[in-house]
């Protein structure tokens, strides 16, 4: 399903326009306001139907729309998540499937394409969500948002450390409008009380010495209650006791992501001092693996966005370590 914002409504949508108030509407009203056959409404019915959308047909009044919350499909469908929507750019084109492969995956094709800046991506449920470093990542349907957009900053590649960063900066922000703190573990885990909440994957193609594309794909847990066994993970339901609105989420996570994206343009330097701010490393005994093995002290994260640790040479030297890649996890203390 492939929506643009500022495209005129189509049949579909223009019903569920006439049925979103609750009140039942006769068919007869629908098909001369939209100018169309009573049969026409009635397969835009079954369409919705098909989405999920509960109506019923009454007899001699017309069709009504189950509006409470517990019958409106709890879906990311595009022409849902609009009316929440107050960003410019991001996310005025949004490509949505129940289920896909990955929605990085997705986005990529999208932008070899020629998708417009902005465009999203946005998924139920993903079989084959990946990680960083080929790791999964859980998408129990319609729990979380799996979320990848297409951004096309004008730099040079050598400056693209920065927008490793923005994904997480927008997750902490979100999670602070709804009263929690959260941690960067460096470069981009979000965490919440010790527990992933969130992770970044941003990938990127290159013309020339030029930054193509960028992916910037995001998970985000917002009403799982539970997760498989492994690293310990939380969600939005799970830190404050109440189911969350999607929509809502996801559109203060592409406001924040557009507003730090046009900060990026003038000035990369506050993201890197955000990111130390809110830093679960730093100041922290790590352990680094894949790639560099070593253990020592997260100190800084640098201008250039690699993350310095202090290692022990010896007993008299010590030397700060740059590490680029890895992952990253705080030594656990000896009882
Ligand atoms: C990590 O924790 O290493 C990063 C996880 C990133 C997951 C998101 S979900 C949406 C997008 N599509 C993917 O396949 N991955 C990212």
């Amino acid at each position: 399903m492939y929506y643009n914002k500022n495209n005129t409504p189509d049949s579909m949508q223009k019903t569920l326009e006439f049925l979103k108030s609750g009140e039942a509407v006769s068919g007869e009203i629908i098909s001369q306001s939209l100018g169309v056959s009573r049969n026409a409404v009635w397969k835009q019915v079954q369409n919705l139907k098909a989405l999920g959308f509960e109506i019923v047909a009454e007899r001699n009044v017309g069709y009504r729309l189950l509006t409470d919350q517990s019958h409106l499909p709890d879906r990311l469908y595009p022409f849902l998540v609009f009316p929440f929507l107050r960003t410019k750019k991001l996310g005025n084109a949004i490509f949505w499937e129940m289920e896909i492969s990955s929605t990085n995956d997705k986005a990529t094709e999208l932008a070899k394409t020629g998708a417009e800046e902005g465009t999203i991506v946005l998924a139920e449920t993903q079989s084959k969500g990946r990680g960083r470093r080929g790791r999964s990542w859980e998408s129990a349907t319609s729990k979380g948002i799996y979320l990848s957009a297409i951004l096309r900053p004008q730099r040079p590649l050598a400056q693209s450390s920065p927008y490793t960063f923005l994904g997480a900066y927008a997750v902490v922000r979100v999670l602070e409008d709804y009263g929690l703190k959260a941690f960067i573990k460096w470069p981009n885990d979000v965490y919440v009380a010790e527990k992933k909440i969130s992770g970044v994957l941003t990938e990127l193609s290159a013309i020339g010495q030029d930054i193509g594309h960028i992916v910037l794909g995001i998970g985000l847990n917002v009403n799982q209650k539970e997760f498989s066994p492994g690293v310990p993970a939380t969600s939005l339901s799970l830190e404050l006791n109440r189911n969350l609105q999607r929509a809502e989420v996801l559109a203060k996570l592409l406001l924040y992501l557009e507003e730090g994206y046009e900060r990026l343009k003038k000035d990369t330097k506050w993201l890197i001092e955000l990111t130390r701010e809110y830093s679960l490393l730093l100041g922290k005994e790590v352990v680094v693996t894949g790639g560099m093995e070593l253990e020592g002290t997260a100190i800084d994260i640098a201008d250039d966005g690699a993350l310095l640790v202090r290692v022990k040479e010896n007993i008299q030297e010590e030397k700060v370590v740059k590490v680029w890649a890895g992952d990253v996890s705080v030594r656990q203390k000896q009882r």
